[in-house]
């Protein structure tokens, strides 16, 4: 891979350890992927960031690193809401380390707005073409299908060698001829919110990690398309999709037809949302989480008017970024009164406070592929408006 003499002199670690490290670890990343040479990126997003993943050798491997960050870096969620962690049960000393990690981040210059949505904040806006360094695998997703964006789905310790260098490997998805579609998708019913998930998560088990190019019967919001994205990242492994007529390249781009095509039924989303992941038993869900991938403003606005002068009975959690709980204080007091929580920095995935339950109602497909092997809770797929009655909200 060419390397610049000024990138030279920093894997020959004249800019200390550091910098040194995380050159080494782009570089190989280049050679293993026949990359031509490094490209900057606008931004990146750092997965790696819940105790309950990372342990004590993550924390550890972080804390070693000295430097700032040379582009703007936001982390994902970590496994806890930085400010009410005690009112979700999490342990003082998990919570300790938690804030460890987060310190170990900040000190390199990286935001500790810990969200899989960063595309909702200040500073971390993408346009169509825009090369980054994102780990999350929604996150990722969104950007490379519904923004236009163009990220490789990197590891947390290359995201962060790409913060650290300002650039990443030119691979993959940066470049066009990995982007064309490689299978097409057909749906020929109408498909509404949680459909959307259902369908990713269906979708996701059958093209892998190939690029998909789906014909719908109805157009998706972006809230929608992250739901699908979301999915397809969990179930299988799919980091770029394209939707005929509505994401970016897929109306910009005179794509050839693949030669396979998937079709999906109507039937197939049924036995979906019929099926409790995890569990042979018909369980009753003790806990009901939506906001995976985390709430966009419409989305909790949604949430606040489906609550509105409701009482739930269950633990309901809404999960979101804290600077999007912030832009909206009144949007998040509206959903609290029903006796809901808005958690933020975190998420009911990678936070260890939702294991022991007895089976989660999700409305996210992503939620669903997740939740029976990360938190060890059956989990049931259910649209928004199921998932608040299934709360009690329906008094
Ligand atoms: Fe985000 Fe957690 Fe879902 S990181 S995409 S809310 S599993």
């Amino acid at each position: 891979m060419y390397l610049t003499a000024e990138e030279e002199n920093v894997l020959d670690g004249e800019q200390g350890e550091t910098l040194r490290k995380a050159m080494e670890i782009l570089v190989a990343l280049g050679d293993i992927y026949g990359a031509d040479g490094l490209i900057p990126v606008k931004s990146a997003q750092i997965a790696g960031v819940s105790y309950k993943t990372i342990g004590d050798a993550g924390l550890e491997w972080i804390s070693d690193l000295e430097g700032t960050v040379k582009v703007p870096s936001i982390l994902n969620p970590a496994g806890m809401d930085m400010l009410r962690w005690k009112e979700m049960g999490i342990e003082p000393e998990f919570a300790e380390k938690q804030l460890e990690i987060i310190a170990a981040y900040e000190k390199l210059g990286i935001s500790s707005k810990c969200t899989c949505t960063p595309y909702y904040l200040e500073g971390f806006s993408a346009t169509c073409g825009d090369h980054l360094a994102w780990s999350e695998s929604s996150a990722v997703s969104y950007a490379n299908s519904v923004i236009g964006a163009r990220t490789n789905r990197e590891g947390g310790p290359s995201a962060l060698s790409a913060a650290l260098v300002g650039k990443t490997a030119n691979y993959g998805y940066h470049l066009d001829e990995n982007r064309v579609p490689t299978v097409s998708v057909v749906v020929d019913h109408e498909l509404s919110g949680s459909d959307y998930g259902a369908l990713g998560y269906i979708a996701g088990k059958e093209i892998g990690n190939r690029v998909p190019m789906f014909h719908l019967a109805s157009t998706p919001t972006s809230d929608e398309l992250k739901g699908l994205g979301a999915a397809m990242a969990a179930s299988g492994a799919v980091a770029l999709y394209h939707v005929e007529g509505v994401t970016p390249e897929a109306k910009q781009v005179n794509f050839d037809k693949p030669d396979e095509t998937i079709t999906i039924q109507r039937s197939q989303l049924d036995e979906v949302y019929e099926t409790i992941i995890g569990s042979e038993d018909d369980l009753e869900c003790d806990i009901v989480a939506v906001g995976c991938p985390h709430c966009s403003p419409e989305e909790l606005n949604k949430i606040a008017d489906l609550l509105e002068g409701k009482k739930i009975e269950k633990e309901l959690w809404v999960c979101t970024s804290r600077e999007v709980a912030q832009r909206y204080p009144d949007v998040v007091k509206r959903i609290e009164e029903s006796g809901s929580k808005v958690l933020c920095d975190t998420c009911m995935v990678v936070s260890p406070a939702t294991e022991g339950h007895n089976c989660m109602m999700v409305n996210s497909g992503k939620a669903l592929a997740y939740v029976p092997g990360m938190c060890k809770v059956p989990a049931k797929i259910g649209s928004l408006e199921t998932c608040i009655k299934r709360a009690g909200g329906d008094n």
